[in-house]
């Protein structure tokens, strides 16, 4: 977390319903006579005791947002949901059409809103602008040298042809995700989704993010720091393609124990 955040409570909204205390993953909350207090430490700033208060005696300092209220909670229907899963493909072919500005914050401000252990909001998100051309012939120019060389190894690639847009398709949008493994995937999760719901198409691409962690031209040109690792690469654009049935899958490996 980047901000220096406290809970500021207010004594004469607050009517000790508790239900601050009782949310409060840190244990930094208690009632005492009545009224709720709030100690700092081992508070992780996720902002349950703000939005959980029906009072609105609770404030989160240190962001550069606001809480926002909203009165009605909105549900997804739970067969569309499904249905949009199982019929969402991954996307290798795209329309040469730019997307606009404001449904690339959309996607980014999806990510953003993912949950992060400990609420440490810590990926970072790398759009690819004026550099992508270059990173990609950089990524091309590595997977041609590593395929000579890895061909009579690998079935998958001995066949496949590493082309001028092998990694981002002629895709418009390309945005690598940095940071914690488990935090950085479900952020792009989100985003393909949104990115989905904009009717647009999406694609993780494992290819370029090996060699976002392996070139160091690469890396320099991302702007990663030492240590920064890309846990993945989303490519996005309208997608060329449509889809006619589903893709069959492997049934659910559940074990109940
Ligand atoms: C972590 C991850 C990395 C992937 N990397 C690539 C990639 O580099 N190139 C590619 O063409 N597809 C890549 N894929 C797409 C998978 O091949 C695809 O998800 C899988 O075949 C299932 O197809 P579907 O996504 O259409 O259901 C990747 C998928 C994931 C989840």
């Amino acid at each position: 977390m980047s901000g220096n955040h406290r809970v500021l409570l207010n004594s004469e909204k607050c009517i000790g319903c508790g239900l601050c205390a009782s949310d409060c993953v840190a244990s930094c909350i208690k009632i005492q006579n009545g009224k709720a207090t709030a100690g700092q430490e081992g508070c992780i700033a996720c902002g349950h005791c703000e939005a959980v208060c029906p009072q609105s005696a609770i404030v989160l300092t240190g962001f550069e947002e606001e809480s926002e209220s909203f009165n009605t909670q909105t549900r997804l229907d739970p067969q569309e949901l499904l249905q949009a899963i199982r019929t969402r493909r991954s996307i290798r072919n795209f329309d040469n059409k730019e997307i606009d500005r404001d449904i690339v914050d959309m996607i980014i401000e999806a990510g953003r809103l993912a949950p992060t252990g400990s609420n440490s909001q810590n990926t970072c998100f790398i759009v690819l602008d004026k550099s992508k051309n270059e990173l990609e012939k950089s990524a091309v120019k590595l997977f041609r040298s590593l395929t000579g060389i890895a061909k009579p190894f690998s079935k998958f690639l001995s066949r496949v042809d590493i082309d001028d847009s092998f990694f981002f398709k002629k895709a418009p949008l390309v945005i690598v995700l940095t940071g914690n493994s488990v935090n950085a995937s479900l952020a792009a999760e989100n985003m393909a989704f949104m990115a989905e719901a904009n009717g647009l198409g999406a694609l993780f691409s494992g290819f370029f993010t090996v060699c976002a962690n392996s070139v160091p031209k690469i890396k320099k040109t991302l702007g990663m720091k030492r240590g920064e690792k890309a846990v993945t690469t989303l490519v996005i654009g309208y997608p060329k393609v449509k889809y006619y049935r589903t893709a069959r899958r492997e049934k659910a490996r559940v074990r109940r124990v």
